[in-house]
């Protein structure tokens, strides 16, 4: 079956650098409407919420006992507050550090309509191999909306649950975290208001199903956003998501990032919340009409035969990384590059390089990431031959 997607856009179709900054222009007009709703969304809790907190349980070890009676200043100038005045104790998670480093997206399985229609179905041994080449981590793109009901309570079809949980523990067995998105949820990015109950409750039935998964299993809320999914619509989104996973998965680390296809630019225009375990993401294919050229889903595909690595091109990685900084240095959230790669029609040894010097980028700032992909159109691995392309795993990993 044919690949078809809608990421035709004229936003993505012409080159990145310019294109991606007029997409965030057109964009940056709406983050005011998304900022005013989020702010309607914060209220303070009431009175009544604030009563219905229930005391903390007695704490089993006694050690741990003696300690909690301890009283810090902060607790005794709450105590000594009249009592409509004290702010309620809201156990709030700790941050916990973010350890993944080195990724690779396994696509073109599970995000095809059916997994396998793209002609690449996970296997365990996949990830065996994932693992000893020095990944710590795999992306596994999700499309949960062709495998879910389209009438409340949207059940997801449980074959398709089991088979997730299935490629999860596989990933896990190896070794591996394991990021869980959604991706592909197309019809979302045009009727946001129509599909954001379905959506809510996909977030809803992942959540608890993978409530007790370890926490290097990752949530990441939505692949991409783009077309009708303004800053404004998918702040107002994230703010309902987050509160729905975080009932069931109090500390997970949540992946969020922005508008035009999860532009550098556009994470300028995201509402994070104020949560310890929250993880900005950004995607890389800088410039565009080198890593998608002949790629076949464009309009227009970009010519064959783009070189890449003059000083235009640093210019333009310069740029990417300015922004990325200059983001990661207002807010402190740690980032993860959530794709970046070079079609395969591209020789290799462009495409290694390429690679490389995007991946020493992304390390020199300390910036996770997740190379697009294993065995899909951008491919590192030949799983026919059972081995990795020439110099792929080198240059994502200088092994
Ligand atoms: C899309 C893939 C595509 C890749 C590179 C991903 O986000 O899901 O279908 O091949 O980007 O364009």
């Amino acid at each position: 079956m044919t690949k078809t997607t809608f990421i035709l856009s004229a936003c993505f179709a012409l080159g990145a650098t310019s294109t991606l900054s007029a997409c965030s222009r057109t964009e940056t007009a709406l983050i005011d409407e998304g900022e005013a709703a989020a702010a309607q969304e914060t209220t303070p809790p009431t009175d009544t919420q604030v009563q219905r907190i229930q005391p903390t349980p007695p704490l089993q070890n006694p050690r741990a006992q003696t300690a909690a009676q301890l009283k810090t200043p902060a607790q005794l100038q709450q105590q000594a507050r009249p009592v409509s005045q004290q702010v309620s104790p809201v156990p709030r998670p700790e941050r916990t550090p973010f350890t993944m480093r080195r990724c690779m997206n396994m696509g073109n399985a599970l995000e095809a309509p059916n997994e396998g229609d793209w002609g690449y179905t996970i296997r365990a041994q996949d990830f065996r191999a994932v693992a000893t080449a020095g990944f710590d981590t795999v992306r596994i793109p999700i499309r949960w909306d062709a495998h879910t009901a389209h009438r409340a309570p949207y059940k997801i079809d449980p074959a398709f649950m089991a088979r997730v949980k299935q490629v999860t523990n596989d990933a896990q067995a190896a070794g591996l975290g394991v990021i869980i998105n959604v991706h592909h949820y197309e019809d979302l990015m045009v009727q946001t208001n129509r599909h954001e109950a379905r959506y809510l409750a996909i977030w809803g039935q992942i959540s608890e199903e993978f409530a007790d998964a370890p926490d290097n299993v990752y949530f990441e809320l939505l692949n991409e956003p783009t077309l009708d999914m303004s800053p404004a619509r998918l702040n107002a989104l994230y703010a309902k998501t987050v509160p729905l996973i975080r009932k069931t998965n109090p500390a997970r680390k949540l992946i969020m990032g922005g508008n035009s296809w999860n532009s550098v630019e556009a994470l300028a225009g995201v509402r994070f919340p104020d949560d310890p375990n929250i993880v900005a993401t950004f995607h890389d294919y800088g410039p565009h009409n080198f890593t998608h050229q002949g790629a076949a889903w464009m309009n227009p595909v970009p010519p064959m035969g783009r070189k890449w690595g003059d000083r235009e091109d640093e210019a333009e990685l310069d740029m990417t990384y300015t922004a990325a900084k200059a983001f990661a240095k207002r807010t402190g959230l740690p980032i993860l590059v959530g794709e970046f790669g070079v079609i395969d029609t591209v020789p290799q040894k462009q495409r290694n390089q390429w690679t490389k010097r995007r991946r020493m980028a992304m390390e020199a700032n300390g910036y996770a990431w997740c190379a697009w992909d294993f065995s899909g159109a951008f491919k590192s691995y030949d799983t026919q031959a059972e081995r990795w392309l020439p110099g792929a795993v080198y240059a994502l990993t200088a092994r």
